[in-house]
């Protein structure tokens, strides 16, 4: 492939890739731009393994990789389950600050890469491999971390060392220190050490931060740590020349930033307080609160569900990480559509971080084929409550909890949540009393207008179907 046709190639696939974001702005056209995606990945790789500068003897060497690695990807996307894809999404982010890591050593070792550079040209040239280095070590260990964290393998409680915002700060000014050096050194063997310590010191630094955020916080860790696998393949894109992957490093970094930026907003952190570290509690206990609810929790059979759900005008559904768990979406589908039917008002409520990925109730809602158009954000009916009959939270907590409004000392004080209990009645489906991610008690399962429905979502769900087609 000419060098012409491959820098076409780039500035097609880099116009996909641009397209492929804008359509993944809308469940509507977010097909379409996966697909744009697709091609222009496509496209880009089969532009770079056949351009002018990989050579006939690379070539078996990049196929076998090609192989090894498609093989891996087909394998975990056929075995992991949609509720693991948040741990697998992190585990992914670190195998691009892995690669940015291991392609600056190389880059800084090849001979052939500082060949001919003036004084000026390879400065720059030693920069952009110790920020890419660095950029790609802080992504790789924090990513292990995340990943640690989203699975359970690593607790939810937040590590707080004392001091620990000087240690960064001292971590910080170390590598400052010793890029100065590095860009001093005559020799290869001479720069090795300031780029090992930088090394060990950014690992440190990538496992600190995320050990330091708690469970609460996580949704932040992940689409930060999105936007930082970014920047470190942009990093790679500038070690290794190569516009295409400088282009889609940027737009990856710049949209991980916006969307933490959400997220943040979703959540009603300060970005740079989570990055800091600090918040959060435990995940999976209940977490001391300032106030215990109190009163009684009133269950509900299923045959009692349908008839509420039966004789009301207006229903707002909530789905949350259970519904994940239980595979209930195409349940609730069936359900949504019988009662659509009926001439029921169905809508459903998405909170920005319900799940364990940004998007996730989205996704399993397409995959079910409910309707766009009665899928609704937070923000865009969270004042239809005191109009509604019944909002039914199918294995949703957090997302859900008023505590996040009325007890300044919950873990997720000042959250905005989905104010179910304004509802005629509320319905939480779940299998027990446990608390959600962020482990805090939940008032709304004690509220005078709520019902709990206990049992596994989709089988639950299922009964409450019989019940309605019985009719
Ligand atoms: P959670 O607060 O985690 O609550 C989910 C509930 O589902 C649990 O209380 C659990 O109760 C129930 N559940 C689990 N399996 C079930 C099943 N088979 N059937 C029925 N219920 C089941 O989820 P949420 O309300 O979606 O809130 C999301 C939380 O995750 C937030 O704290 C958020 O910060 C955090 N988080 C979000 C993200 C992103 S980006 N979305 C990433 C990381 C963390 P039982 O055990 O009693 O059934």
């Amino acid at each position: 492939m000419t060098a012409s046709l491959a820098t076409v190639s780039y500035i097609g696939a880099t116009i996909l890739f641009i397209l492929s974001l804008g359509g993944l702005s809308s469940p509507a056209s977010s097909r379409r731009g996966n697909l744009y995606g697709m091609i222009g990945m496509t496209i880009a790789v089969l532009a770079t393994v056949f351009g002018p500068r990989v050579t006939m003897a690379g070539l078996p060497w990049i196929i076998a990789a090609m192989v090894v690695g498609a093989g891996i990807g087909v394998f975990a996307a056929r075995k992991v389950q949609m509720t693991q894809m948040p741990e697998l999404v992190a585990l992914m982010h670190s195998l691009v600050g892995l690669a940015a890591m291991l392609v600056g050593f190389a880059n800084y070792i090849d001979p052939a890469a500082a060949a001919g550079l003036s004084h000026a040209e390879k400065a720059i040239h030693e920069i952009e491999i110790y920020v890419g280095i660095l950029i790609g070590a802080i992504t790789f260990s924090g990513s292990i971390i995340a990943f640690g964290k989203l699975s359970g393998k690593i607790g939810g409680n937040p590590l707080l060392l004392p001091a620990r915002h000087w240690i960064n700060l001292i971590g910080l000014l170390v590598v400052v220190y010793f890029g100065r050096e590095f860009l001093h050194t005559e020799t290869v063997a001479d720069g090795m050490t300031p780029l090992f310590v930088m090394t060990a010191i950014a690992l440190l630094f990538g496992i600190h931060m995320v050990m330091a955020i708690g469970g609460a916080d996580m949704p932040v860790v992940v689409s930060m740590l999105n936007s930082y696998s970014g920047w470190a393949a942009a990093a790679t894109g500038f070690m290794l020349s190569n516009d295409l992957l400088i282009v889609t490093g940027a737009l990856v970094g710049s949209s991980g930033a916006i969307l933490s930026y959400i997220m943040c907003k979703a959540m009603n952190r300060s970005f740079i307080s989570v990055i800091a570290g600090g918040f959060g509690t435990t995940s999976g206990t209940v977490a001391p609160t300032g106030s215990q609810p109190a009163g009684e929790v009133v269950p509900i059979s299923a045959v009692e569900t349908a008839e509420l759900l039966r004789d009301a005008k207006n229903i707002i559904i909530i789905p949350g990480y259970g519904m994940a768990v239980a595979q209930a979406q195409h349940t609730v589908n069936e359900i949504t559509q019988y009662l659509r039917n009926k001439g029921i008002n169905v809508r459903f409520g998405i909170h920005p971080v319900a799940g364990r990925m940004p998007g996730h109730m989205n996704v399993l809602l397409a995959e079910a084929k409910v309707p766009y158009d009665i899928v609704f954000e937070m923000d865009e009916l969270n004042d239809d409550f005191p109009k509604t009959d019944v909002a039914m939270v199918i294995g949703a907590n957090d997302i859900v909890n008023p505590g996040a409004q009325d007890d300044p000392n919950s873990p997720i004080a000042g959250m905005p949540v989905l104010e179910a209990w304004k509802a005629k009645t509320s319905i939480v489906m779940k299998r027990s009393m446990a608390s959600g991610y962020a482990g805090v008690d939940n008032p709304l399962f004690y509220k005078e207008n709520n019902r709990m429905l206990f049992g596994d979502a989709k089988k639950m769900l299922d009964e409450v179907l019989v019940v309605l087609k019985a009719d």
